[in-house]
């Protein structure tokens, strides 16, 4: 047998508890989430150091509209910031910026700054660095549903022909792998609308760790974690 460590090509990463953070800090929600800015950073060494190809952070879902407008309006400068400071960093590491979820709810400002970013990085072939915002898996495959639904009333698509691959490739990851490892940081044990189809087969992981303090040593144990499983696709072995 392999002594070789198992690698998942995809991991998904839903970065909870900026908020019991900032509050244990003494500090306001808000700078929870700037200080989430460094986990990334830190995950993203950690996967190229792993050749992990792709990395998604549910950075923002369709339900985090419903938070005070203060939260919200400081999450969307921190995205601007971000991606207009990083990204000449993402762009000499190899890594490549994109998004899932409907950016139409975006303002013009944050939607410029992200089409800048990927179009910045498109060339990178480290790493895809995925970004989920104002998405959720409900809002996603409800999205993909009326987009097939249009073809088959159109006569394009034969609602017999539709199968897996056909909602595949009808959401917003139909050009990424479906995430082998979902980690939930602060303890919480639950998916909350995402990527519920695509991790049909995943490993899930719930380090009680907070987000802001998730570290290269905690995405190492995420991996150790990983290798310890014992996948089986629904078979015997
Ligand atoms: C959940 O913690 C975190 C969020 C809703 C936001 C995550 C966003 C970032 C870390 C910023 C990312 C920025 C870029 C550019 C990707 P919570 O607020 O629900 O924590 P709580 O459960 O402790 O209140």
């Amino acid at each position: 047998m392999s002594q070789e460590k198992r690698i998942p090509q995809h991991v998904a990463i839903i970065m909870d508890g900026n908020g019991r953070w900032a509050e244990l800090h003494g500090l306001q929600r808000h700078e929870g989430h700037a200080a989430g800015i460094e986990p990334i950073r830190a995950s993203l060494r950690a996967a190229i150091r792993y050749g992990i190809g792709y990395l998604t952070f549910y950075a923002f879902s369709t339900e985090n509209w419903g938070r005070p407008a203060q939260e919200v309006d400081a999450l969307m400068e921190l995205f601007c910031q971000c991606v207009i400071h990083e990204t000449p960093e993402l762009q000499r590491q190899g890594i490549r910026l994109r998004t899932i979820g409907d950016n139409t709810r975006f303002s013009e400002k944050v939607r410029s700054h992200l089409a800048r970013a990927e179009e910045q990085t498109a060339a990178g072939d480290r790493l895809t660095f995925i970004l989920a915002l104002n998405y959720s898996s409900r809002d996603e495959i409800t999205r993909a549903t009326r987009q097939i639904a249009a073809r088959a009333a159109a006569g394009a698509l034969d609602p017999e022909r539709i199968d897996e691959a056909t909602l595949s490739a009808a959401l917003d990851t139909a050009e990424y792998p479906d995430p082998d490892l979902v980690i939930r940081t602060s303890g919480e044990k639950r998916l909350s609308n995402f990527l519920l189809w695509q991790a049909s087969y995943a490993e899930l992981y719930f380090p009680q760790v907070l987000w802001p303090d998730f570290s290269e040593e905690e995405f190492d144990r995420a991996i150790a974690e990983y290798d310890r499983r014992d996948r089986r696709f629904g078979l015997v072995k």
